[in-house]
């Protein structure tokens, strides 16, 4: 039998004197006179464990093919080791080779690649120190984000991934269909007559990948109080940049009971306890990109938690940078939408911190927002980081029936579509507010990875679905 566990992360913990048996795949081989040693590692920790072979102590024909992204199990003793970087390291007795890797083939024999082709060998870039603390970090983020919620008492509500409703109401909707596409059935009279007749597909109408879980979450606050979707939605925008996918995980807590201004209080403290929680937890994995990647991030990441953040409405923001004296790629009105040099600006050179932007135009925001008094803004707010932009996106909900009505009709939205919905501003309604956590854009943030295909095990984009 071989059993999971075992892990290098708890060998590296234990002192030397014992016997051990490591399983992982060989990073570096150095040789040298009499002695090779081998780096290995298996995903468990950013330190690998150093291997060491004495000369006659494994068989010279098994020994050639332990090389650089062979897979091993090493059995033998651990030793106090006497060079600087661990404190032990496993004196190889008997090495099983499960799987070599051809040096003249394998794609990382040597270190040093560019992160477009680590991107275009996704199938072996978790095999590097970058991709193996990405990972390792985006796991301890999940694992935050669900402790976060569950101490607050919030409930884990899992919402559908195929719907028929557009939650954003934006269109950018990926369609899910068993039609036959070279064949489609067409209806045959009638006003609708040439279209595709939906009443053969598998749901019986239009379905898509749904955008975001809010709508079906808000069912679920208005019956649980305080609820929180974690999972995957999907954008079919071509927006080709370093901060859009066409597939990304989306946090997305609701809750009752709550306003605006009790909105932006849980988002701040959210961000700052899964930030703080995941230093806690991956401190080595943080050093190396503070290292490698990007020099700032520590102290980027010890500010945010740390520091209050900023609040200003989305009027004030474009006064800010109307009188900035910036020349934009985007020229600043009331009435723009913010785009990223814009919100850069402001979490960068006015506040150096993030800064949480309220009450956007009615026209630039989704028709669930809740209406302001002026009749021209709506209760709005984007959670603002430096080096990224936009990383939350949320709002108080618009809790009136007859106020909703008017809205999805004002933004030539299909009523009908929305029903239920809208009966639940009928039945029992109450205000309630949530937002959105982009995850992945979150995971730039406490990496400094410059792009975000690179946070995400397999990225999808426009024309890119390899693995
Ligand atoms: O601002 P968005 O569109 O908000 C919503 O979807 C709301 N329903 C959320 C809510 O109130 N429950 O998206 C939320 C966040 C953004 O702030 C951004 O961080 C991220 O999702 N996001 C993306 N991340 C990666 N790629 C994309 N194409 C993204 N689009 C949005
Ligand atoms: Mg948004």
């Amino acid at each position: 039998m071989i059993e999971p566990g075992g892990y290098i992360k708890d060998i590296l913990g234990k002192s030397g004197g014992v016997s051990a048996s490591a399983h992982g795949w060989v990073k570096t081989r150095r040789d040298s006179k009499g002695v090779s040693f081998l780096q290995l590692n298996d995903g468990s920790s950013f330190a690998d464990l150093q291997i060491v072979i004495e000369a006659g102590s494994i068989e010279e024909e098994l020994l050639k093919h332990v090389t650089t992204g062979a897979c091993v199990r090493v059995d033998g003793d651990l030793v106090d080791s006497p060079g600087g970087g661990q404190t032990v390291e496993l004196k190889a007795k008997e090495i099983y080779l499960f799987g070599e890797a051809d040096p003249t083939t394998y794609p990382l024999q040597k270190k040093g690649h560019t992160m477009e082709f680590l991107r275009d060998i996704a199938h072996l870039r978790t095999r590097s120190n970058t991709f193996g603390s990405v990972f390792r970090v985006r796991n301890a983020l999940a694992r935050a984000i669900h402790n976060f919620f569950q101490r607050n008492g919030f409930l884990y509500v899992h919402t559908p991934i195929i719907t028929a409703s557009d939650a954003e109401g934006a269109g950018a909707m990926f369609g899910v269909t068993t039609l036959d596409l070279q064949n489609v059935p067409r209806v045959k009279e009638g006003d609708k007559k040439g279209h595709t007749d939906y009443s053969e597909d598998f749901f019986g109408k239009p379905a898509f990948l749904t955008v975001s879980g809010q709508l079906e979450a808000e069912i679920f606050a208005l019956s649980f109080s305080n609820v929180y979707t974690f999972g995957p939605t999907f954008r079919a925008e071509n927006s080709n940049t370093p901060r859009h996918l066409a597939e990304f995980w989306m946090i997305e807590p609701e809750m009752a009971f709550c306003d605006l201004a009790g909105n932006m209080a849980l988002a701040e403290k959210f961000l700052k306890s899964v930030i703080a929680e995941v230093m806690d937890t991956c401190a080595p994995d943080l050093e190396f990109f503070n290292k490698r990647i990007d020099d700032t991030v520590l102290s980027t990441l010890d500010h945010v938690v740390n520091s209050d953040f900023v609040h200003i409405t989305y009027t004030e923001a474009v006064q800010i940078l109307e009188k900035s004296g910036q020349t934009w790629e985007f020229p600043v009105g009331w009435g723009i939408d913010l785009q990223s040099e814009h919100e850069r600006y402001l979490t960068e050179q006015t506040f150096k911190k993030p800064v949480i932007v309220t009450d956007y135009p009615k026209e630039i925001k989704a028709f669930y927002m809740r209406s302001n008094e002026d009749g021209k803004t709506v209760r709005a707010m984007d959670v603002l980081a430096p080096r990224i932009g936009e990383i939350i996106g949320g709002s108080q909900r618009e809790e009136r029936h007859d106020v909703l009505v008017e809205k999805i009709v004002g933004q030539g939205l299909q009523l009908d579509a929305y029903w239920w919905y809208l009966e639940l501003r009928k039945y029992g309604s109450a205000p309630h507010a949530g937002f959105g956590l982009g995850f992945e854009r979150l995971m730039l943030y406490l990496t400094g990875m410059k792009n975000i295909r690179d946070v995400i095990p397999f990225p999808r984009t426009p024309g890119s679905a390899e693995f």
